[in-house]
C-alpha cells in the first residue's frame, strides 16, 4: 500500500515497464480523452473480435498517454485489466478498480485513474457506435459505472 505522497512498488513497476504501449493499427474502437486540470492526455485502441459463443471480446489493446506517472501507470494497468474480457465486463472496470489493482495511488494522483476508466469506456463505445449500435443506454450505464462495480 501507500501513503498519502508516495507510488506503491507496481505503480512504479508499470511506469518504468509499462504493458501494451503504443498504437494499434485499424483498431476497432479508439477513446481519446483530456484531463482539462492538467492536460494530460490518452489514447486507447481496442481490437474486438468474437469468441465461440459469439459474445464480443478484446483481443488486443493498446495506448498511448501524454501524462504524469500514474497517469501512464494506470493506463498500462487498464490495459492489462481489459484485455481478453468481454466488452460487457471492461465496461464495468473503474478508476476504483485500476488503482486498488496498483496497490492505490496517493490520493492527490487518483484523479488520474479516472483518465484510464473513462478513456477504455470511450474506446468501446467508439466501437459500437462504428457497429451501429445506439449507445445512449450505454452512456446511462457509464455514467453509473463511475461510482460502483455491478
Ligand atoms: S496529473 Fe494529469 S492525469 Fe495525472
Amino acid at each position: 500500500m501507500v501513503n498519502n505522497t508516495s507510488y506503491s512498488e507496481k505503480v512504479k513497476d508499470h511506469f518504468l515497464n509499462p504493458r501494451n504501449m503504443g498504437k494499434l493499427e485499424n483498431a476497432d474502437g479508439v477513446g481519446q480523452m483530456g484531463n482539462f486540470l492538467c492536460g494530460d492526455v490518452m489514447q486507447v485502441y481496442i481490437q474486438v473480435e468474437k469468441d465461440k459463443e459469439g459474445v464480443e471480446y478484446i483481443k488486443d489493446i493498446k495506448f498511448q498517454t501524454m501524462g504524469c506517472a500514474a497517469a501512464i501507470s494506470t493506463s498500462s494497468m487498464i490495459t492489462e485489466l481489459a484485455k481478453g474480457k468481454t466488452l460487457e465486463k471492461a465496461m464495468k472496470i473503474t478508476n476504483a478498480s485500476v488503482a486498488k489493482e496498483l496497490d492505490g495511488l496517493p490520493p492527490i494522483k487518483m484523479h488520474c485513474s479516472n483518465l484510464a476508466a473513462d478513456t477504455l469506456h470511450m474506446a468501446i463505445k467508439d466501437y459500437y457506435k462504428k457497429q451501429g449500435f445506439d449507445i445512449s443506454e450505454l452512456e446511462k450505464k457509464d455514467a453509473c459505472y463511475r461510482c460502483c462495480e455491478h
